[in-house]
C-alpha cells in the first residue's frame, strides 16, 4: 500500500494531456489535433497519465516515450479503440482505459437521425432552399422513402446497435414491417447478407477490426435493395469507400447516411495491431490525415448525407466521456490510494476514486 506522502508525491507528477477541444481550453490554448510529435513534447521527461484522442495513434512511438517519462496509464476519450496498440501499451506496462456506455444512445440517436435524414432527402433539401432554388411546392420535390412497412437491419447488435434497434422499434415500431399482425419486434438474422439482402434501412455498429474492414464492399452492396439506406456511425474503413461512391452513383435511389470516412491516401494505409491479451485483431488507421477527407466523388453524391463524426456529440456524452476518460487515468494512479471520493459530473455517477486527503 501506498502511505500518504507517496500519493502526495504522484500527485505531483500528475500530469494529464487533455487535448479534447472540452478541456483545450483549461490546459491548453492548442484546439487542433495532435501528431505523435505535438505528443511527445507533451509527454516530456515526466508524465504519469495520459488522456488521447481517437484521432491519436497510440503506438510504439507513444507508450514507450510513456513509460520513459514514467507514465502507466492511458485513456482513450472514446469507446473505440483501434486507434491504440494495446500490445505495445502492455508491453510498457501502461494501462489503458476507454468510454463506453455514457455515448451508447447519443451515437444510436445519430444513426436514427442519419436514417430519417438519408430517407427523406434533408440535407439535399436544406442545400436546395439556401441556393435560393425553391420555386414553389411541386408534387415531385424531394420525394423521399416513408418507413411505414420497411425493415430495418442492424450490423454489430452490441450496446450502440441495440440502443438503435430499440429507438427504430419504439419510435417507429408501429410503422414497420410486422408479420401479419404481430407487433414489431426485432429477430436475429442468420447471416449478414441476410440482413442486406431483406432490410430497407441498415445501420452499421460493429468495432472496427481485421475482421470488420470493408466489411461492406463491392459485392455486398450489390446484393443491397436498389433503394436501400445505408448508414454508418461506427469507423470509416468498414465501408470500402471508393466502392461506396462506386455504387452511389449508378444507384442514384440508395441512399446513405455517413458520419465517418475512410482514409484517403494510400500513405494512410491500415495498419493491424493485435491485442494481446484478448487476441482480438485491432487496425490502426494512422491520426491525422484519416478523417477529414472523403474519397473522390462522394461529396458531389446527393445520394449521400455526410456528417463529421459528431455521433457522440452531445454536451452530456462528451462531458461523461471526459470525465470517464481522466478517472481511468486517476482510478488508475490512484488505485492504492485509501479514501473513496465518488464524483458526479452532471448527472454522471462515474466511478468511485480512491484518494488520500
Ligand atoms: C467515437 O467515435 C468513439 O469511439 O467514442
Ligand atoms: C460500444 O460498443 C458501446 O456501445 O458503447
Amino acid at each position: 500500500l501506498l502511505t500518504e506522502q507517496d500519493c502526495r508525491v504522484e500527485a505531483r507528477h500528475l500530469w494529464i494531456i487533455f487535448s479534447s477541444p472540452l478541456f483545450a481550453q483549461i490546459c491548453t490554448e492548442k484546439k487542433t489535433i495532435l501528431s505523435v510529435d505535438d505528443i511527445l513534447s507533451l509527454i516530456g521527461d515526466r508524465c504519469d497519465g495520459v488522456i488521447g484522442q481517437l484521432t491519436e495513434d497510440w503506438g510504439e512511438v507513444l507508450f514507450s516515450a510513456l513509460k520513459r517519462a514514467g507514465g502507466t496509464a492511458f485513456s482513450n476519450m472514446a469507446v473505440g479503440y483501434n486507434n491504440v496498440d494495446v500490445n505495445a501499451a502492455s508491453k510498457y506496462g501502461v494501462a489503458v482505459g476507454n468510454t463506453p456506455g455514457v455515448l451508447t444512445e447519443t451515437t444510436a440517436e445519430l444513426a436514427a437521425s442519419l436514417s430519417l435524414a438519408a430517407a427523406r432527402r434533408i440535407a439535399e433539401a436544406d442545400q436546395f432552399m439556401r441556393a435560393g432554388l425553391y420555386d414553389g411546392w411541386l408534387p415531385n420535390l424531394f420525394v423521399g422513402n416513408l418507413l411505414k412497412g420497411q425493415t430495418v437491419g442492424v450490423i454489430g447488435a452490441g450496446r450502440i446497435g441495440s440502443a438503435y434497434a430499440r429507438m427504430m422499434v419504439e419510435a417507429y415500431g408501429q410503422f414497420l414491417k410486422a408479420n401479419g399482425e404481430q407487433p414489431v419486434t426485432w429477430k436475429r438474422a442468420a447471416t449478414m447478407e441476410d440482413v442486406l439482402r431483406e432490410a430497407d434501412v441498415i445501420s452499421l455498429h460493429p468495432i472496427l477490426d481485421k475482421t470488420t474492414y470493408h466489411l461492406i464492399n463491392k459485392e455486398r452492396l450489390a446484393i443491397m435493395k436498389k433503394e436501400a439506406i445505408l448508414v454508418n456511425a461506427s469507423r470509416g474503413p468498414v465501408i470500402d469507400e471508393a466502392a461506396l461512391v462506386e455504387h452511389l452513383k449508378v444507384n442514384p435511389m440508395f441512399r446513405v447516411g455517413l458520419d465517418v470516412f475512410e482514409v484517403l491516401f494510400s500513405a494512410w494505409d491500415a495498419k493491424f495491431y493485435e491485442a494481446s491479451e484478448s487476441n482480438l485483431p485491432m487496425l490502426i488507421i494512422c491520426c491525422r490525415q484519416d478523417e477529414p477527407f472523403m474519397k473522390p466523388g462522394l461529396a458531389e453524391q446527393k445520394n449521400a448525407v455526410v456528417v463529421p463524426h459528431i455521433a457522440s456529440a452531445s454536451k452530456w456524452t462528451r462531458e461523461g466521456m471526459a470525465t470517464l476518460a481522466a478517472l481511468n487515468v486517476l482510478v488508475y494512479l490512484f488505485q492504492k490510494c485509501k479514501l473513496m471520493l465518488y464524483i458526479m459530473a452532471e448527472g454522471h455517477v462515474i466511478y468511485g476514486l480512491r484518494w488520500v486527503l
